[in-house]
């Protein structure tokens, strides 16, 4: 078979917000950029984030970008790397401008500047009234964001593979990144873009558990790109679940709601928060508020007929707040929830939502590997940003608007540092047909006949063991049997059968290429999990219920190759200020 060649400057896989933030840089740059994007770029899940996003405009209160930083340190369990943190909370500002002026609708005040609610983790330094650092724009920031950087990206004449999904990165044999297969879904044929630079920024991988905030299309694919590339995964034991979603269903009520004085109340009625966190209350970081509501369910103070979720209460604010503050939520409670939230509580337990693990980077998107007895090294030609990313800046758990944060920042840093990588490598280096050839394999692999096993079945299966053994409370029986069973999925992988081969609009194929991706991360997490001796942030285990700063301050990094986990330290010294040291977390 032929395979059709394009060439590009840079390849960015994925339509988010970082994907689009960096592209936009480099077509402004006048260089020749192709997003790859398996949806229609204003369909990435970036559309879906609610709340806002982070910077301390101080707008409503005063605000400076060193408390936004210590808050994100805190919220982390000081996991976080200080400096990249630092770098993240000073550029929040002049991000959130600059969205401004490329036209971002955001909500404003009464004086005519950004709306600014509060969330959840955010400092009360301010006469005991909690900072108001997240811009929003109504409850639908994410899609004000993403379809501007679309729109700007249009005018700015970048290169669009719309429904094309990418199967592997082609490398040479030193380790550098030279492009990537990819498969235009519509037709099934592949193509093979050859790229002096590639940024990956295909977002989280939520699908990976059965209740979960995250759209369909979060199947972690440019994750599992990299390890299947020999980059490590960093930190994957740390996941994030958003206290509301909506029960049963996991689709995110925002923690906006919080912020607008929503609170949350278990059958007695009572505000149960003010137990687990005394000052911050409802607005705790999240892995807090997910514990307390698991905890009030396992201890039979659940609501329900099954008293297996929480109440979120909203009504005591008035329909014309909620009207105009919280529209989207109040759509997404009566279609999913049934119920209207000016009237009725909504029925909320903790969802899977967010891997503050990823491909290790450094501020600038590089992705970054360690080496053995020497310092880290940087893999020629590849980036990652966004949630598919680990730079760190939320370590062990992440502050509510500091995603949208993370991905503008760090796809701008990382089409920055793309401009700056092409001065130096003008040129593309050559393709060897042995690396394409072993990459087509993965889609060859599809031919097979047979009766087999089924994606479906064998995605329920999967999910079910992840949300089963990887959940907000995790022991070592708990995650050794995990491990065990995804390692079996694993093995089930390879009696995977397609029942239908045709090739135009095959989304079977794609959602087999898909578990397989699911799969590899699934095993990064409860590895990863399993061996990590301690509790912080996200990672709550009853058998080791403290966090053990001696042993355990330091970031896992999870190979595929002989499923190996290794250590490095936590980069604890900012740039500009004082490092914050490790403090006990209360909230
Ligand atoms: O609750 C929310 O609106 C989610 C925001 C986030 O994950 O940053």
């Amino acid at each position: 078979m032929t395979l059709v060649r394009r060439h590009f400057d840079a390849l960015i896989i994925g339509a988010g917000g970082a994907g689009l933030n960096a592209a936009l840089q480099l077509a402004n740059a006048n260089l020749r950029v192709a997003v790859v994007s398996k949806v229609f770029p204003t369909r990435s899940h970036t559309v879906a984030a609610q709340g806002g996003v982070n910077a301390a405009l101080a707008n409503v209160l005063p605000d400076n970008w060193h408390w936004h930083m210590f808050d994100t340190v805190k919220g982390s369990d000081y996991l976080g790397d200080q400096d990249a943190i630092e770098f993240m909370c000073r550029e929040a500002i002049p991000t959130v401008y600059e969205l401004e002026h490329n036209g971002v609708p955001f909500s404003r005040l009464d004086n005519g500047r950004i709306y600014q609610r509060a969330f959840g983790g955010q400092s009360q330094n301010f006469g005991g009234a909690q900072a108001a650092r997240t811009c929003a724009a109504a409850d639908r920031t994410g899609h004000a964001i993403l379809h501007t950087l679309y729109q700007q990206n249009i005018r700015a004449r970048t290169h669009f593979f719309d429904e094309y999904f990418a199967v592997d990165l082609i490398a040479d044999d030193e380790g550098a990144i030279l492009g990537a297969l990819v498969l235009e879904i519509e037709t099934g044929e592949p193509l093979l873009i050859e790229s002096k630079t590639t940024l990956l920024a295909t977002g989280g991988c939520g699908q990976v558990f059965r209740t979960t905030s995250n759209a369909h299309i979060n199947t972690g694919d440019g994750m599992a790109m990299a390890l299947r590339a020999g980059v490590p995964l960093m930190d994957m034991e740390f996941f994030q679940f958003h206290p509301t979603g909506i029960a049963g269903k996991g689709m995110l009520i925002t923690e906006g709601v919080r912020g607008e004085g929503g609170y949350l109340v278990n059958k007695d009625g009572e505000r149960f928060m003010e137990r687990y966190a005394p000052n911050a209350k409802d607005l705790a970081s999240r892995d807090v508020v997910s514990r307390a509501i698991v905890t009030e369910v396992k201890e039979g103070r659940g609501c329900g007929p099954e008293g297996d979720h929480v109440m979120l209460k909203v009504d005591h604010l008035g329909e014309e707040i909620v009207s105009k503050r919280l529209p989207g939520i109040r759509e997404s409670s009566q279609i999913f929830a049934g119920v209207d939230p000016v009237v009725e509580p909504i029925p909320v337990f903790p969802t899977a939502h967010y891997v503050m693990g990823g491909i290790p980077t450094n501020r600038y998107g590089r992705v970054v590997v360690p080496v053995q007895h020497g310092p880290e090294e940087v893999i020629p030609g590849l980036y990652a940003a966004g949630e598919c990313a680990c730079v760190s800046v939320h370590g062990a758990n992440r502050l509510g608007g500091n995603s949208l944060l993370d991905i503008l920042v760090f796809g701008r840093a990382a089409g920055q540092d793309i401009i700056e990588f092409l001065k130096e490598n003008p040129n593309h280096r050559p393709m060897d047909e042995a690396a394409v050839e072993k990459v087509m394999s993965r889609l060859t692999r599809w031919e097979e006949k047979g009766e087999g096993i089924s994606v479906q079945d064998l995605r329920a299966e999967f999910r079910k063991v992840m949300e089963d053994h990887a959940g907000v409370f995790r022991t070592d029986e708990i995650m050794a049997e995990g491990v065990e069973k995804v390692k079996e999925i694993r093995e089930k992988l390879k009696d995977l059968r397609l029942q239908d081969q045709s090739s135009v609009f095959n989304t079977a194929r794609v959602e087999a290429l898909e578990l397989e991706n699911l799969v590899d991360i699934g095993m990064s997490i409860v590895l990863s999990a399993l061996n990590r001796q301690e509790s912080r942030g996200a990672h709550s285990r009853p058998d080791y219920p403290d966090r053990d700063d001696k042993n355990w301050m330091k970031h896992s990094l999870y190979f595929y190759e002989e499923d190996r986990v290794e250590y490095k330290p936590v980069r604890t010294k900012p740039l500009f200020v004082e490092t914050f040291p490790p403090k006990e977390r209360v909230y």
